[in-house]
C-alpha cells in the first residue's frame, strides 16, 4: 500500500525526522484502516528482553513522577514480563472504559488516526526499537505506544476526551485547524503535567515513555511550567528533537475534558490570524511554576 498519502503537518515533520524520509513499520500487509494483525509469536526472545528492560528502567522512574491513575492502571496492566499481546489488553479495556486497541504497522495518516480515536481505538505500532536505540526513538514504537498511552485509557474522563480529540481532529481537517490541534496533543496527551496533592507530576506519554524526560520536566530549572490554557497551549510552537521548552499544567482530567470541549471553529479562525509563540515564551502575567 502507498502510504504517502498525507499531508498534514504533524504528520510531515516526524516523517521528515525518520530516516531516508521514509517510514519505518511495515505497511505491506495493513488493511484500508491501516489495521495489521499483531504477530505476536515473531517477536524475538530477544525483543521480549529489551521489552523486559525498557520496562524495568521505566516503571522505576515513574513513582513520585507519573499521576497516580498512570501508575494504578500500569499496574494492573501486567506487561512487565514481554511485549504484551494487545488483544489481551483490549479485553481489560473494553470492561473499563470500552476501549480497544489496534495494532498498527507505525505512524498512521491523520484521518485514520481521528477515525480510530472518533471509534475508541487507539493504534498501537506493532515494532519493537533496536537495543541501540533504548534511549530515543524517532517514530513511535510499542513501547512509547503502549506503556505511554494506554495506562490513562483505563481512566474514563481520559478516556472520552480522546474519543472527543477523535471528533476534533476530525473536524479540524476540514476547517484546517490541524497545525492548532496538534500543538494541543503535543503538550497535553504527550507532554502534559498535572498537579497532585505531592506536586507536579507527568501523564504526558511522551515523558512517560522516556528515561530521561521524566525526571527533567519535574525538577529541572530550565523549562516552562504553565497553566494550561487551550488558546495559549495551541498558539505555541514545539521542539520534537529535545526536551520540551514549556510543559502546561492541567489541575485535573476534567479541566483538560471541559476546556476542550466548545466548538474550536472560531477559536481556529482567531488562531489563523496570529503568529505562532516560540516554544519557550512566557507571556506578561503568566507564572512560572516551580519544578519540584
Ligand atoms: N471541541 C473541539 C472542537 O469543537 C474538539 C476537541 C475536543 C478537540 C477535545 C480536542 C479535544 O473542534
Ligand atoms: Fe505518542
Amino acid at each position: 500500500m502507498n502510504t504517502a498519502v498525507d499531508q498534514s503537518d504533524f504528520f510531515k515533520t516526524l516523517k521528515e525526522k525518520s530516516d531516508g524520509g521514509t517510514l519505518r513499520g511495515d505497511y505491506s500487509q495493513c488493511d484500508e484502516h491501516y489495521v495489521v494483525k499483531q504477530d505476536w509469536s515473531a517477536y524475538t526472545p530477544e525483543q521480549h528482553a529489551l521489552w523486559r528492560r525498557l520496562y524495568q528502567r521505566q516503571a522505576k522512574l515513574v513513582p513520585g513522577r507519573a499521576c497516580d491513575v498512570f501508575i494504578d492502571s500500569l499496574a494492573k496492566m501486567n506487561a512487565a514480563a514481554e511485549i504484551p499481546r494487545l488483544d489481551r489488553t483490549t479485553e481489560a479495556l473494553r470492561r473499563a472504559t470500552g476501549w480497544e486497541l489496534v495494532a498498527v504497522p507505525g505512524l498512521v495518516p491523520d484521518l485514520t488516526f481521528f477515525e480510530h480515536l472518533a471509534n475508541r481505538r487507539f493504534p498501537v505500532t506493532v515494532w519493537l526499537r533496536e537495543p541501540h536505540e533504548f534511549d530515543y526513538i524517532v517514530e513511535p514504537d510499542v513501547f512509547h505506544d503502549f506503556f505511554g498511552h494506554v495506562p490513562l485509557l483505563f481512566n474514563p474522563v481520559f478516556a472520552d476526551h480522546m474519543q472527543q480529540y477523535g471528533e476534533g481532529g476530525l473536524k479540524a481537517l476540514k476547517l484546517d485547524g490541524l497545525t492548532f490541534l496538534a500543538r494541543l496533543y503535543w503538550y497535553t496527551v504527550e507532554f502534559g503535567l498535572i498537579q497532585s496533592p505531592q506536586g507536579l507530576r507527568a501523564y504526558g506519554a511522551g515523558i512517560l515513555s522516556s528515561g530521561g524526560e521524566i525526571e527533567y520536566c519535574l525538577t529541572s530549572p530550565h523549562p516552562r511550567r504553565i497553566a494550561f490554557d487551550a488558546e495559549r497551549v495551541m498558539r505555541t510552537l514545539y521542539k520534537i528533537d529535545s526536551y520540551q521548552e514549556t510543559y502546561f499544567v492541567i489541575r485535573d482530567f476534567h479541566q483538560l475534558f471541559e476546556e476542550t470541549a466548545p466548538d474550536f471553529a472560531p477559536l481556529y479562525e482567531r488562531l489563523k490570524l496570529q503568529q505562532a509563540l516560540p516554544a519557550n515564551s512566557l507571556l506578561p502575567g503568566e507564572v512560572n511554576l516551580p519544578p519540584n
